[in-house]
């Protein structure tokens, strides 16, 4: 089978219960194989990696060719780059976004200065060209998700029981989102133009329009809103996704830990079941919005909730414009949304539902991408069909429809409309069957190969008692590390409803003997845990960024590279070590690839602000969540 022989012959030892675990499926997957007479199939069998032949494509690509970095220990409290290279801080938590902003100051802060700020535990990094339509790499805007706050580490003595008002208001200005003009500086480096008109913020109070199916549902309005079309803010942004119209997707991921009292909530109420679907706290909230703002109590305002978990699009090239919730795209816990344009002309949201056991799904639009007319391309992700992934063993998979009337969603089963479908999106998924996945964060395609990356975080329940067994697609009982499946469409056709897929890496240390590279040798890898979002350079490579890597694999959360093809197919390189109780995020490159941003998540997280574990990156008072560039001293390409 090709000419990698490292690759071909990886089988895992078991070392104990879950290798066993694994080593079962892994068995049924090579005896299914033996008995499958069509060598197309068989030769596409996943976890053993495919043939290994080496295309016109794949000698083409670039691979990353920098000298790694080692891995950092957990209280390391410092970020770490490879030689020629450097990182700088472009933008904290507090820094004021217009000319009239007050600078920060914690022990002054209030709602209004900080919803002119940069608000809180910066996520998406999302680079757009200034002007629009340009391919700058000098000048653009800045898309930074603020996915939650931090209340102990930004405020004196802080009490979880007692938040005060200011607290609250700080809190709810703090999430969201920033658009933020950024150009390079006369030395090469960049910084942020606080005199931007372009500049804003977007939190949990800025105005925002309900599109699509579930608009003016009834579940949707509440008593602030009875047309149920108009909601405040948007919280817990996790990643996202740009548009080739120059918008961007930003997905609203936690949403349920802000409505409280769940436990009160009336259980013969038919939308009992709909909340529960989605795990409502059962009677206070973390952050206590609900004792000074009756919509994030759950009794009071039923349907609030409802309001939240949707991908949101905003246009961040126009100021004033009112960012939307695009329901067709569905309810859950969104870590992203990422598109792909089908051949023919269709757009293609790929997404994942960031909960243990939860759904990898794709939405494709009725209408087409118009490159010509900007605005044209405005109400695209609001008429077209969701579906959710299906992987079989057997290395197929398909995309099921989520329709209403279709199948199980209809009327006997509770789905009146494609409003029910969309608003109870886990329900439906449920009933037609779909696969049960190890937490999916970013689902990515990659525009060289045209083939689709799946990162799933980790699982610690998966194989445990009265939970989903192991299968081929998530191979490991009591998931740590995660993994990364790569999914091919049929014909390469984002549009397609079947795909085959294999596995890619299954995440650990080297000497895991669970662990995995795409079949290259694992003692020349570096150690990898928790994958969570990763973004494709232009030569096709993976740079995947973790979160969670200090409980997975006892190491600082970090940048990794990986190619996809060639013979340093599976060689992930770690390029970046961030600092301390930290998630790495972003990551985004500029169109020419010769800066990199990165997000700074919760540094010194474990730490209060009476003792802070961080002192990242001012190296005096608290952390300050930040986002990051980095460059090479000589402008090179970043990696290569
Ligand atoms: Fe907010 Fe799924 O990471
Ligand atoms: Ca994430
Ligand atoms: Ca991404
Ligand atoms: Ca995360």
């Amino acid at each position: 089978m090709g000419g990698h022989d490292e690759k071909d012959k990886w089988i895992p030892q078991s070392q104990d219960g879950v290798g066993d675990l694994f080593q079962q499926v892994l068995d049924r997957r090579l005896s299914r194989r033996e008995v499958l007479k069509s060598a197309a199939v068989a030769s596409s069998v996943a976890i053993i990696a495919s043939v290994n032949v080496e295309s016109a494509e794949a000698q083409r690509v670039t691979t990353p060719s920098f000298a790694r970095i080692e891995p950092a220990a957990v209280t390391v409290d410092d970020v770490k780059v490879p030689d020629g290279y450097y990182a700088r801080t472009l933008i904290r938590w507090g820094e004021p976004l217009t000319m009239e902003a007050s600078t920060h100051n914690v022990w002054q802060q209030s709602a209004v200065h900080q919803s002119q700020q940069f608000g809180y535990n910066c996520d998406f990094v999302g680079f757009l060209p200034l002007p629009l339509g340009s391919t700058s790499s000098n000048r653009g805007l800045l898309f930074v998700n603020h996915e939650y706050t931090n209340e102990e580490l930004m405020f004196p003595a802080y009490d979880p029981k007692k938040p005060t008002r200011t607290q609250v208001d700080v809190g709810i200005a703090a999430h969201g989102a920033s658009v933020v003009e950024i150009e390079r500086a006369p030395d090469g480096g960049w910084r942020y133009v606080r005199s931007s008109s372009f500049n804003r913020r977007l939190t949990g109070e800025t105005p925002m329009r309900i599109s699509g199916p579930a608009a003016g549902h009834d579940w949707m309005k509440t008593s602030e809103d009875p047309t149920g079309t108009l909601v405040r803010g948007t919280l817990n942004n996790c990643a996202g996704g740009k548009t080739p119209w120059g918008t961007v997707l930003t997905a609203e991921e936690n949403f349920h830990q802000y409505f409280a009292n769940f436990g009160k909530f009336n259980r013969n109420d038919s939308r009992y079941a709909a909340h529960r679907r989605y795990g409502m706290p059962a009677e206070a909230s973390e952050r206590g919005w609900e004792l000074y703002h009756s919509r994030f109590d759950v009794v009071q305002e039923p349907n609030e909730a409802f309001r939240h978990g949707w991908m949101v699009e905003v246009d961040p090239y126009n100021p004033n414009s009112v960012p939307v919730k695009r329901t067709a795209l569905g309810r859950f816990r969104h870590e992203a949304a990422t598109i792909g344009i089908a051949p023919n002309g269709k757009v293609v949201a790929y997404m994942g539902d960031d909960q243990q056991f939860e759904y990898v799904y794709k939405f494709i639009s009725a209408g087409t991408y118009n490159p010509r007319n900007r605005e044209a391309n405005f109400g695209l992700l609001d008429e077209g069909v969701l579906y959710v992934a299906k992987f079989n063993d057997d290395g197929s998979g398909s995309w099921l429809p989520m329709v209403f009337g279709q199948g199980p969603l209809i009327p006997a089963n509770g789905f009146n409309s494609q409003a029910d479908v969309v608003i109870n999106t886990r329900r439906a998924a449920d009933l037609l069957g779909a696969t049960k996945m190890d937490r999916p964060e970013d689902v990515e395609p990659n525009p060289v190969n045209k083939k689709i990356y799946v990162l799933l975080t980790n699982n610690s329940r998966r194989g445990t008692e009265g939970q989903a067994a192991t299968d081929a697609a998530n191979p490991r009982a009591q998931n740590r590390a995660g993994h990364v499946i790569e999914v091919t469409e049929t014909a390469d056709d984002y549009a397609a409803t079947t795909f085959r897929w294999e596995m890619f890496i299954l995440a650990g240390l080297p000497s895991d003997p669970t662990s995995y590279f795409a079949g290259y040798d694992k003692s020349k890898v570096s150690p990898i845990g928790a994958p969570d979002n990763v973004v494709v350079d232009n030569a096709g490579n993976l740079w995947i960024a973790t979160d969670g890597a200090a409980s997975a694999i006892k190491y600082n959360d970090g940048l990794f590279a990986v190619p996809v093809s060639g013979a340093q197919r599976g060689n992930v390189q770690q390029f970046f070590s961030s600092v301390v109780g930290s998630e790495v995020c972003g990551p985004e490159f500029t169109p020419d690839n010769r800066s990199l941003f990165l997000a700074i998540q919760h540094p010194g997280e474990g730490g209060t602000f009476e003792k802070p574990i961080s002192t990242w990156p001012d190296r005096v008072g608290l952390p300050r969540p930040s986002v990051i560039t980095v460059q090479a001293f000589d402008n090179r390409i970043i990696g290569s």
